[in-house]
């Protein structure tokens, strides 16, 4: 479907709206800057990979929608603020924020004792304090034009783990619940989705073959690989208007794991 299309519904259209995607070079990131593109949006791929942000809006561009790439690391309270601003400049305001951006790989799932200290504090400066510093530097803008949606992007390890990830990931719903109260005055919502084990490109690089198995076979209640796909939709529906009486929230995408184990 393309950007002309008109084949949504209003509801679930975002005509008019700025997105702003943290991480939006790759992965889910890129996937949901596709999606909103396809539902009107103009979009903003912020990631610190610049020259992945570039091939990633060209290639959006190619296909008819309104994209900028800009260079930002979610750590760096400086490169975030430049990135809002560029935005704001070029697009005009901010509607959406996505704060996608995040570290997740096998070695930050070992226990605390496992990593050097300045590691730990390297994956809270992105999967903690990036969600702080994007939320804090959109919010004005977002204020500015009546309103708008923060989606944070938790992890199913945040509900079932103890390892420095799952920690960071915990702390992300707690700043969801935190945003969600700071920002309503605002009339800014603030939820997260919660994924489970989900085919990106990265994720399935890392894992190995043998507990992907494990987890679809065995702990998942729906017994199929989880999909890009399905963590859209349901960033779709907390940004859209039919999410509009949702604040505060953490929505689990997982197949049912960790419902019991
Ligand atoms: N893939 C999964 O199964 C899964 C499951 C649960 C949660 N998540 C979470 O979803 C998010 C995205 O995951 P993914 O699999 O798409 O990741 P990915 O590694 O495929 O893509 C992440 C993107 O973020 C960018 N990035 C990394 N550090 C950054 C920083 N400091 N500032 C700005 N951009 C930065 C990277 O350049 C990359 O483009 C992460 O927060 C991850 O923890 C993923």
């Amino acid at each position: 479907m393309t950007a002309s299309s008109g084949t949504h519904e209003p509801a679930r259209r975002f005509d008019g709206r700025v997105a702003f995607i943290t991480g939006g070079a790759a992965g889910f990131g890129l996937a949901f800057a596709r999606e909103l593109a396809e539902r009107g949006a103009s979009v903003v791929l912020a990631d610190i990979d610049a020259a992945a942000a570039e091939r990633s809006a060209a290639a959006l561009a190619a296909a008819g929608h309104t994209v900028l790439p800009v260079r930002c690391d979610v750590a760096a309270e400086d490169t975030v603020d430049a990135a809002v601003a560029r935005a704001v400049e070029h697009f005009g305001g901010i509607d959406i924020l996505v704060n996608n951006a995040g570290r997740h790989l096998t070695r930050y799932n070992l226990p605390f004792q496992t990593l050097a200290r300045d590691d730990v504090r390297e994956l809270f400066d992105v999967n903690v304090m990036g969600v702080v510093n994007c939320s804090l530097a959109a919010r004005p803008s977002m204020a500015a034009r009546g309103g708008g949606s923060i989606i944070n992007i938790s992890s199913m390890a945040s509900h079932i783990g103890t390892s420095p990830y799952a920690v960071s990931k915990l702390a992300v719903r707690g700043l969801t619940v935190a945003f969600a109260t700071e920002f309503a005055p605002d009339n800014i919502r603030v939820n997260a989705i919660s994924p489970g084990l989900m085919d990106t490109e990265s994720a399935m690089a890392d894992l190995p073959a043998e507990l992907v198995r494990d987890i679809i076979d065995q702990r998942q209640l729906i017994h199929r690989q989880g999909r890009v796909a399905d963590i859209v939709a349901a960033l779709i529906y907390l940004c859209s208007a039919e999410g509009g009486f949702v604040t505060g929230e953490t929505l689990k995408v997982t197949g049912g794991f960790p419902l019991y184990s």
